[in-house]
């Protein structure tokens, strides 16, 4: 079965290459996807067909270098709670799949997996199967997706397919089951990676759809857990995505699992550390709006090594109104770092440099559950977090 799936995969059945397809989440994942796949040029683009959503609307465009067509549909009155089945057929040759639609109120139980950095290479390759030996409702990629950077020269868009077939294969079951995906924006979306244009991340803003095309966005999966992505100045300036996150946490007041993910950390170990002027200006802009809300958990990235914070209120610990820093980034990307590089700073519990995802569960009596787990499915360490009082 492994062997017929991946041949379809690689679009053998078709007689030329399917690149995915990949299901995204973007606002309310309980209502509302995104399905993707690329088609390389010259061959008919395979048609989808469900059964138990309305397709609002598909789109088909050139993708990078004319080599591949890129089709999203846009999907809308999901089976809330259940599987939503779809079809990708060209001709006779047909390919049924499935992905499952999270529940508006709180199940028993939800999990994901969630982390960065994450490229098309074996050491993420090894972490994707684990992730999905896992079963986890969705997973949550906080940037450097793929390291296609930007939009110089011919081998960017080839840097995406290789990451979206490695997607496809390892995050799509034997029975076609697809686990779907929420994105945040990374440095080497775009070329240049900080203060750029959209214009400079063109292919991440193809490949993924977002509420009125800003990469900063909210995704409610339920009535009681909702992500905050953000942009760490890859494009967007955090002053001006105040505003935005205003309101959005005026709006999520009553979600009791809100959960911010960016890509730069606030409180990083590496490239500058607590004085980087990325962790400066997000410190400055958005972490006093997060200590006054019900957050208490959010997920960095972009240093390639395993890091959890002490709780931090106000620029020091504190136990009962701290928020939690977990990442920072090694989902395929490593970086060495020593005990003394992180052992005397206020603001570190634990770090270590660790190719690493983060498999979380919410559950109705527990505290939130993080795994961080190892390339080969090992549980590094496991934490509890409260929910504030
Ligand atoms: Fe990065």
């Amino acid at each position: 079965m492994r062997f017929i799936l991946a041949l379809f995969l690689v679009g053998s059945a078709y007689g030329f290459e399917i690149v995915g397809p990949m299901v995204q989440f973007h606002e309310h994942a309980a209502h509302k996807a995104t399905v993707t796949w690329l088609t390389q040029v010259g061959n008919n683009i395979p048609t989808f067909t469900t059964t138990n959503a309305q397709v609002r609307h598909t789109r088909n465009a050139e993708f990078g270098d004319l080599v591949y067509y890129i089709t999203q549909v846009h999907l809308d009155e999901l089976p809330t709670g259940k599987r939503c089945d779809f079809q990708l057929a060209v001709g006779d040759i047909k390919r049924a799949y499935s992905f499952r639609v999270p529940p508006m109120d709180q199940p028993d139980n939800i999990s994901f997996v969630i982390g960065g950095d994450m490229g098309p290479g074996d050491q993420a390759r090894s972490l994707l199967i684990e992730a999905k030996k896992l079963n986890p409702d969705f997973a949550v990629i906080g940037g450097d997706i793929s390291y296609a950077h930007g939009n110089i020269g011919q081998a960017q868009p080839k840097v995406w397919v290789m990451w979206l077939n490695l997607w496809a294969e390892t995050m799509t079951s034997e029975q076609g089951e697809i686990t779907p995906l929420l994105v945040a924006i990374g440095n080497h979306e775009v070329d240049g990676g900080y203060r750029r244009s959209k214009e400079e991340a063109k292919y991440f803003y193809q490949l993924f759809h977002f509420p009125d095309n800003e990469a900063y966005y909210v995704a409610d999966i339920g009535d009681y857990l909702s992500f905050i992505m953000l942009d760490t100045w890859h494009i967007s300036h955090p002053k001006d995505q105040v505003e935005f996150l205003k309101g959005a946490l005026i709006r999520e007041k009553d979600v009791p699992y809100l959960i911010p993910v960016y890509h730069f950390p606030a409180y990083g170990i590496l490239k500058g550390g607590y004085d980087a002027w990325q962790a400066k200006t997000i410190r400055k802009y958005w972490t006093p709006l997060f200590e006054d809300s019900q957050v208490r958990v959010i997920f960095e990235n972009d240093h390639h090594i395993y890091k959890r914070s002490k709780p931090i209120y106000q620029d020091k610990v504190n136990k009962e109104k701290g928020i939690y820093y977990l990442g920072d980034g090694a989902w395929g990307r490593l970086r060495p770092l020593k005990k003394e590089q992180w052992e005397s700073l206020w603001y570190v519990e634990n770090a270590a440099p660790l190719l690493h995802f983060m498999h979380v569960v919410i559950t109705k009596e527990k505290p939130l559950s993080v795994k961080v787990i190892d390339p080969q499915g090992t549980v590094y360490e496991s934490i509890q977090i409260e929910l504030k009082k």
